[in-house]
């Protein structure tokens, strides 16, 4: 469905946005960090901790409703990312996903772990210390702001060897915004019975995505960036042949005291004691966006965005984008002002109260571009760049 048809069906992107609080008074640009939460979500919240209280808080009752409300996040993530919900660990971010595979696979000494040379700095310490733990060869591939998807694929090809055990890539790099071939990465390293683990934190809830159609090994997300759930819950999925081989490595009673016939599942892998009521403003969040529309309708409306904000950065002059072009683009757009200091910049905006971030290497700043950013806040962001580039 065209995304105007939607719009007109139901609700301007204008009135969509009234549903979020953070969105009245700044242009904000920072869902790779974290989304903003809907007034929806933060009641979802308060009423569930109501509940909590008047309920127990420990209980029979509260036993039974988080049994029923981790269930019902599994199905709802599911509905989103496709596959069963069985396939769904909740986790709290996209980073204690990533751990749970670095730390679960059967290493042996000398054994090898693959990476990019842009994972994000969380991941890329889990990996050096996975390799330093067990001894392993960690090697980086090149990840070049503008080098071919052959190319990539083609390095990542000729880095395995036969102890090669895991691939870990993020979908979609934090640092250019670059959209991996992951469906082609995949396949590779199905071929090469490796497993391949991905992040998939700048990519989940932009790209429209089905797990089990793609039939990926492992894919770790966080709900509070462009979900735009609250901070605090996130998810593994995990390819169902897989979960059995996976061994976990932090264990509590929530992963050890499950029923014969969800000891199997995804499940198995989570802890213990979690902030469960937000559980229920997550949903929420899905839900409101699903409401405004389907993922491909959303990921258009997106892109729609993302062409408006390049097309008006490649008019001004000191402005360069860090990506010329991709076949698969993301939310994330970089761009460097020449000459120019990106922290200082980064202070006038805010100043501005327009939000966003900078990035180390390349030295740039990131717009993160939703599907609920409006025509507005980019001009805003326009005209304040160059008053920053004209000081
Ligand atoms: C690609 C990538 N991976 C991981 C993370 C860390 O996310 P989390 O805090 O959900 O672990 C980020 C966060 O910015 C990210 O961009």
């Amino acid at each position: 469905m065209p995304v105007g048809k939607i719009r007109s069906e139901s609700q301007t992107l204008a009135e969509h946005r009234l549903n979020y609080p953070a969105l009245a008074n700044k242009a904000y640009f920072n869902y790779g960090g974290q989304g903003t939460l809907s007034r929806g979500s933060l009641e979802e919240i308060q009423t569930a901790y109501q509940l909590v209280q008047a309920e127990g808080p420990f209980s029979m009752r509260m036993l039974n409703w988080i049994t029923q409300e981790l269930q019902r996040t599994r199905e709802c993530f599911a509905s989103e990312l496709g596959g069963d919900p069985t396939s769904y660990a909740i986790t709290h971010n996209a980073t204690e996903g990533c751990n749970i595979v670095f730390w679960g696979i059967d290493w042996k000494p000398g054994d090898h772990l693959i990476i990019t040379d842009s994972e994000h700095p969380g991941v890329h310490a889990a990996a050096e210390q996975v390799a330093k733990r067990q001894q392993l060869k960690l090697s980086m591939v090149p990840t070049a702001q503008n080098q071919a998807d052959e190319s990539i694929l083609e390095r990542i090809s000729s880095t395995i060897d036969e102890r090669t055990k895991l691939v870990a890539i993020s979908h979609v790099l934090w640092n250019t915004g670059r959209t991996l071939p992951v469906a082609e990465i995949q396949s590779l390293c199905r071929k090469a019975n490796v497993r391949l683990l991905i992040d998939g934190a700048q990519s989940a809830g932009v790209i429209p995505l089905d797990l089990a159609e793609l039939d990926v090994d492992y894919f770790a997300f966080p709900g509070h960036k462009w979900m735009c759930g609250p901070e605090g819950i996130g998810a593994l999925y995990i390819r169902p042949s897989l979960i059995d081989e996976l061994q976990p490595t932090f264990v509590g009673w929530r992963g050890s005291m499950l029923g014969e016939e969800d000891k199997h599942t995804a499940a198995k892998f989570e802890v213990a004691t979690s902030p469960f009521p937000l559980l229920c403003g997550l949903r929420s969040a899905i839900d409101l966006h699903q409401r405004w529309g389907t993922a491909a309708e959303r990921y258009d409306q997106l892109l729609e965005n993302v062409r408006t904000l390049r097309e008006a950065l490649s008019s001004i002059e000191g402005v360069s984008l860090v990506i010329d072009h991709q076949r698969a683009p993301s939310g994330l757009v970089s761009f460097s002002l020449i000459g120019k200091s990106h922290s200082q910049a980064l202070k006038t905006l805010e100043r501005e109260r327009v939000l966003l971030r900078s990035i180390p290497t390349p030295d740039c700043l990131r717009a993160s571009i939703h599907y609920l950013t409006d025509k507005t806040e980019i001009d805003r962001l326009v005209s304040c760049l160059k008053a920053v580039l004209a000081e």
